[in-house]
């Protein structure tokens, strides 16, 4: 009954045709060391829910199910489970000085000024109680009576978000299904058969093996086994903990039995029962709303039991049927928004995600559309399964790990990586994933990064640096080129504003986007300095580092690109934020008239990094990783929009040309990221480069993408790091689309704008021969369907919602629409 039920389900609610793509294996994930090709995070196929319950942070979000049969596990994850801040330490303040240390301000900036370079160590932190994510443990689900099993497959379907295993003993299937709700704030876990006589008998139970003994609880109940722990013993008490797993109505004709040792549940069905239903539901008494000084920055609210026990009762009461289509109904509203349908001329989609994977190179210069098209159906599965409205944002890993201190804290690092985590979601309908972005800027950003902007910088408005953890870390942690970059929130504010322009939804821009940015202007607007090097009358920043490399110095190409826009942000949505302080309108634009906009001419033709002359020996050839001076061209749009005239300029573009040869295929010896590749390929599509945007994605996957489609920080080796996922999608989006705003000047506040130019399909390889795409956003509320021929030039184009005038050509600029 179960199953039929299920298929059933899933069949009728498939949208149209262009269904997304599913990852699947004969071979079950294991869960090995992170060195091995078997490593968890290589293997297995993540799902979740993003958020945790309807109040802020609590519930179960994510879980990788893994195991051989009959001995299944599901790793799970809390996003709000971190240790550190407050929880560990009461002199905890978020990393700011005692006392105001600005003083120094003036003599950094002097010494700048004369020398060219300087230092900014006084203004350095150290990341005490700084924290990390890690995983609240294993779900444990045995499995009577499972030795020898045939026919073994899982999948997870990317249109319903569903992970599914069968596989034969005995002559009858075992399914396992697997997915979190979003709207019931549980993950829910599904074992059925096929057979006439009996679901063997099943065992439940948690373990972390990884924290002190002490620290943890496992119970069990008549129908439920439950986890219940603390980051440490304390004082200060740690962050506490409890997740339950809840037997469901479904089946409740099922004998229930706690253990002798009190730890886990045997579950056994009666004859004729097919299926048994255990929901996952857990939480942490972590609080953004008390993340300010009303609370004493505490980030802490009530303990979870009440509400684990709650979200959890409430779920196993539904049937299984019922959590099921309350599921897909969410996740297919978001999954269904948009969709790209790339051909699959080889049959790829009958063979194995791993085999696909690892046969994939760069150097066939064909690719393979249908795994370029299942990495970018992933990387939106990824996004709705980590970030929605009530939840933290997607961190550097998504939602998901096995580790209690992973990479780099699993943190949220702003200098490319938050920013790449989300560069697909306005585009393609997941707009409303942000959510969790704007809340985690307002409520754990803002309150203790406006003491740091007035500590270390005398500032008004607010600031934070490259490394944030969930507990209001906003001062500078070590080591200049990481820690020296107060532009993180400058950049930031180019979400808030696509946000607007994406949606139109000025009620939001009022009350949330709007505020955050004009706290950012407000800090630069006391910040810029007259540039006394060079003598020239700009306005520049001084110090700041270039994301992770070179000195410290003052006019950084790329904080000067991003103020810009920021600036010109509060002049374009001043009308919609119904601003009534003309004298701040009045400072922003005096300010941007005399700003330094970010590009210069190297002498071997790129673009500066840094305003220091060439001769200091800065702004030399360099294969960096980072593109951060270029991030006025691709993902923002102050050199390719507002100094570029759209891409008319010559002189920029070839600079940004010149720039992406000098910088390479983004493997250096500092490092072999996939987000350094994706960025790589999006910025080249930008050009109109069909054939190097190509060649920089294919080179990602061959280099960076394990065979479960997650991608991996160091070559093919671990850590994970779920950045270059998203930003897979986002490089793609370049190739179908450039849809860059005017600038303020331009705009007439709405009514008499100008017509604005989308270009369709400014890099689509051959390969993609006869695709098209459904539902992609474009600025001013619009919403457009279109398909290319055999060459990858866009022939035809459908409004289907446009609210902003607009041209549509394609890359030979031949009109194709109009609105
Ligand atoms: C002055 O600039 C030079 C060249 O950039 C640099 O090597 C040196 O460290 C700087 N001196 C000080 C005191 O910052
Ligand atoms: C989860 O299970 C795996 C595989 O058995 C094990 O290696 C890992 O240590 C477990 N994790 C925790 C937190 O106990
Ligand atoms: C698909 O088949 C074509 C023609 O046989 C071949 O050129 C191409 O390399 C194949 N691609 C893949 C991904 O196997
Ligand atoms: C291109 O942009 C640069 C930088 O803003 C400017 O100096 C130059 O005059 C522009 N060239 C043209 C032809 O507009
Ligand atoms: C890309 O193509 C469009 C449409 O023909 C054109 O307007 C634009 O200038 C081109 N961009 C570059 C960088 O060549």
């Amino acid at each position: 009954m179960a199953i039929i039920a299920l298929q059933a389900l899933v069949a009728c609610s498939a949208f149209g045709s262009a269904a997304a793509l599913s990852l699947w294996s004969s071979k079950p994930a294991t869960h090995a060391y992170r060195a091995s090709d078997d490593y968890l995070l290589k293997t297995a196929y993540p799902v979740g829910n993003g958020k945790l319950g309807g109040e802020y942070h609590r519930g179960t979000s994510a879980t990788i199910p893994h195991g051989p049969p009959g001995l299944d596990k599901a790793v799970l994850s809390i996003d709000s489970l971190w240790s550190g801040g407050p929880f560990q330490s009461s002199a905890y303040n978020g990393g700011n000085p005692e006392t105001d240390i600005h003083s120094s301000l003036s003599e950094i900036r002097a010494r700048i000024f004369d020398n060219g370079t300087g230092s900014v160590e006084p203004l350095l932190g150290t990341g005490e109680s700084y924290g990390a994510y890690r995983t609240l443990g294993n779900l444990t689900v045995s499995i009577d009576g499972v030795g020898e099993y045939a026919d073994y497959k899982r999948s997870l379907d990317l249109k319903t978000g569903i992970h599914t295993t069968t596989y034969s003993v005995a002559g009858a299937e075992l399914t396992t299904s697997v997915f979190c709700s979003y709207p019931d704030h549980v993950c829910v876990y599904h074992v059925s058969t096929t057979s006439k006589t009996l679901l063997p008998e099943l065992t439940l139970g948690f373990e972390n093996n990884l924290v002190d003994k002490d620290l943890l609880d496992v119970t069990c109940g008549d129908d439920h086994v439950r986890l219940q722990g603390v980051t440490q013993a304390g004082p200060p008490e740690g962050l506490k903990y409890d997740s339950i797993a809840r037997v469901a109505r479904d089946s409740r004709a099922a004998t229930t039995r706690c253990s002798e040792d009190g730890a886990t549940l045997s579950i056994s069905a009666p004859r004729g029962q097919k299926a048994v239903t255990i929901v996952v539901g857990a939480g942490t008494n972590f609080d953004q709303t008390k993340g300010n000084a009303e609370h004493d920055y505490s980030f802490k609210g009530p303990d979870p039991e009440a509400y684990v026990n709650k979200v959890t009762s409430a779920a196993a009461s539904k049937s299984y049927e019922h959590l099921l289509r309350a599921h897909l109904r969410d996740y297919q509203a978001l999954e269904s928004a948009f969709s790209l349908n790339l051909p699959d001329p080889n049959g790829s989609a009958d063979k194995e995600t791993a085999d696909l994977i690892s046969a994939y190179t760069a150097d066939r210069s064909t690719g393979d559309p249908f795994v370029e098209a299942l990495l970018f159906d992933y990387s939106r599965h990824l996004l709705i399964s980590s970030s929605r409205p009530g939840s933290l944002p997607a961190n550097l890993q998504g939602r998901w790990t096995e580790e209690l201190n992973p990479a780099w804290s699993a943190d949220y690092h702003a200098n490319i990586n938050l920013q790449m985590n989300y560069w697909a979601a306005d585009q393609t309908g997941l707009g409303s994933t942000q959510d969790a972005l704007w809340d985690y800027m307002e409520l754990n950003w803002v309150p203790r990064g406006s003491e740091t902007a007035r500590l270390l910088y005398d500032a008004n408005g607010w600031v934070v640096h490259n490394e944030m953890n969930i507990f209001g870390y906003t001062a500078m942690k070590e080591g200049a080129s990481w820690a020296n970059y107060p532009a993180a929130p400058a950049w930031m504010m180019q979400h808030v504003w696509d946000n607007f322009e994406y949606t139109q939804d000025s009620a939001w821009f009022r009350h949330q986007g709007y505020p955050l940015i004009k706290g950012v202007a407000e800090f630069w607007l006391s910040q810029l300095q007259e540039d006394a090097f060079s003598g020239d009358g700009s306005l520049v920043v001084n110090p700041c580092n270039s994301p992770e490399h070179g000195p410290t110095t003052f006019g950084c190409a790329h904080y000067q690109q991003e103020i810009h826009r920021t600036f010109d942000a509060i002049l374009a949505g001043a009308p919609y934020a119904r601003e009534k302080d003309e004298d701040f309108l009045d400072r922003v634009s005096a300010a941007l008239e005399k700003l330094d906009k970010g590009f210069g001419v190297t002498e071997w033709g790129g673009v500066k990094e840094w305003k220091l002359p060439d001769s200091h020996g800065y702004d030399v050839k360099s294969d960096h990783r980072h593109l951060s001076h270029l991030t006025g061209w691709y993902p923002g749009y102050s050199l390719s929009s507002y100094l570029d005239g759209y891409s008319t300029n010559t002189t920029i573009q070839s600079a940004v040309r010149a720039t992406l040869v000098s910088r390479g295929p983004g493997n250096a010896p500092d490092g072999n990221p996939g987000w350094a590749k994706v960025w790589r390929a999006a910025a080249w599509a930008r050009l109109n480069d069909t054939e190097r945007a190509h060649w920089h994605l294919r080179y990602a996957v061959e280099q960076n993408f394990a065979g479960n489609g997650l991608s991996m920080y160091s070559g093919r080796d671990e850590p994970f790091q779920i950045d270059a996922n998203f930003g897979f999608a986002g490089a793609v989006l370049s190739m179908l689309v450039v849809d860059l705003p005017l600038p303020h000047k331009a705009l007439a506040g709405g009514k008499g704008d100008p017509k604005r130019t989308v270009v369709l399909g400014p890099a689509i390889p051959e390969a993609w021969a006869g695709g098209s795409v459904e539902g992609l956003r474009i600025r001013g509320g619009g919403v457009v369907d279109f398909s290319w021929d055999a060459d990858g030039v866009v022939t035809e184009a459908r409004v289907k919602r446009s609210r902003a005038k607009v041209r549509i050509v394609n890359v030979k600029g031949e009109m194709l629409a109009e609105s």
